[in-house]
């Protein structure tokens, strides 16, 4: 009896070992593109290679977007005989080994997507039941991030499912960074520290400001499904509020820039879904906003809260490392409004700041007197204040 005993804590102390994540993946919100806003299942390995290279010269690698993911519909529509999975033959007719070989070539990270579930959400082979043999394919096709998305799951438990598919990831000894994309149907900031970097909060997006689709929402209702939500994140475990539209169609350049903003605020991952090839300079402009970057990235890692809300102007807080602090206004209403600044109401801070204006991108006062300033509709006053010496 007493041996049993013995072995059963055994096998229980090693299952408790090998049930973890990998850590220090994501001390900072995660940065990179994804193929899904723009291309859905239209991807090949041609568009992978040329975004690859234009991750590199546009200087988005340099500004922090180091991982490229392949969305949903990379696969063959079946697995092997040996339950593998496969490469979609015409898409990728190399297979995935040597997508990611050419990636890393760039000095990037490669990322895949799966689903929890017997079928991705565009009907490929999902995970279920294969996760082990799947994190073994993944390492040996040197893959570093896995979107792991959440159809047809059935009855399936999410905790239970996305924490099978962590212990395939750490059993297979290739660090991964694990993203899962559960929509927030199970409140996956309740319990995914331990299981994944990062959780996806809500639907998806699309690239509207204030529009509802059947499955997708407009940024403005994203962002209002985040509030409340800031507890959760930190250093290693980001709430995601999907990925950016900047740059697709249905923004206007200033709503892109208020995305690439208010996402910054929330500590959001920074995911650009644009087309590469099409890319405005005005667009580049946006996605490689040193300023806007380093709040996303600072390094306290903490996300922003609802300070105010009140008819169309909502203002964000976001505490910064070194005593700094970042404050976004947004006007999510037709028409320009005049915001008078009384920086005394903001009782958190203690002294004299310097205040830098994000998009103007110069140091335009300081905090011992009032600012006044027009923000166009839909557009953000992005301000970082320092402690002035
Ligand atoms: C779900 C996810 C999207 C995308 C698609 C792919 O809708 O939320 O981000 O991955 O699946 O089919």
């Amino acid at each position: 009896m007493k041996k049993f005993v013995l072995f059963f804590g055994i096998i229980l102390f090693a299952a408790s070992l090998l049930a973890q994540k990998f850590q220090g993946l994501a001390l900072t919100p995660p940065m990179g593109w994804n193929s899904w806003n723009t291309f859905e299942v239209n991807i090949t390995e041609d568009l992978i290679r040329e975004t690859a290279d234009i991750m590199v010269s546009s200087g988005m690698k340099d500004a922090g977007y180091i991982y490229l993911v392949i969305d949903d519909g990379w696969e063959s529509k079946s697995r092997d005989e040996m339950g593998n999975l496969v490469a979609d033959p015409v898409k990728f007719p190399n297979g995935m080994k040597a997508v990611s070989d050419y990636v890393h070539s760039k000095g990037l990270k490669f990322g895949i997507h799966n689903c929890a579930g017997r079928t991705t959400c565009s009907g490929y082979p999902g995970g279920m039941g294969h996760e082990f043999q799947d994190a073994l394919m993944y390492a040996s096709w040197g893959v570093d991030y896995l979107k792991y998305d959440w159809c047809d799951h059935g009855t399936g438990d999410a905790r239970q499912l996305y924490s099978t598919m962590r212990d395939a990831l750490y059993a297979a000894k290739r660090p991964v960074l694990f993203s899962l994309c559960e929509w927030g149907s199970n409140k996956p900031w309740e319990w995914a520290a331990d299981v994944g970097h990062m959780w996806r909060t809500t639907g998806d997006v699309t690239d509207c400001y204030n529009c509802q689709g059947e499955y997708d929402l407009g940024m403005i209702f994203i962002l209002k499904l985040q509030e409340g939500l800031e507890k959760y994140a930190g250093p290693g475990h980001w709430n995601d509020p999907d990925m950016l539209e900047v740059g697709n169609p249905g923004l206007t350049l200033t709503e892109s820039r208020s995305q690439f903003s208010l996402w910054c605020m929330l500590a959001a991952p920074l995911m650009a879904g644009n087309d590469l090839r099409k890319m405005s300079p005005d667009i580049l402009k946006i996605l490689t906003n040193r300023q806007a970057i380093a709040i996303d990235q600072d390094s306290l890692g903490k996300q922003a809260y609802l300070y105010m809300d009140h008819l169309s102007k909502r203002i964000y807080v976001k505490e910064l490392s070194g005593g700094d602090w970042a404050i976004c206004w947004h006007n999510t209403g037709d028409q320009a409004y005049f915001q008078r600044i009384n920086w005394a109401h903001f009782t958190f801070l203690q002294g004299e700041y310097e205040i830098r204006d994000v998009w103007k991108d110069k140091v335009t006062g300081t905090t011992a007197k009032n600012t006044e300033v027009e923000i166009a509709s839909h557009d953000v006053l992005m301000v970082r204040l320092s402690k002035k010496r």
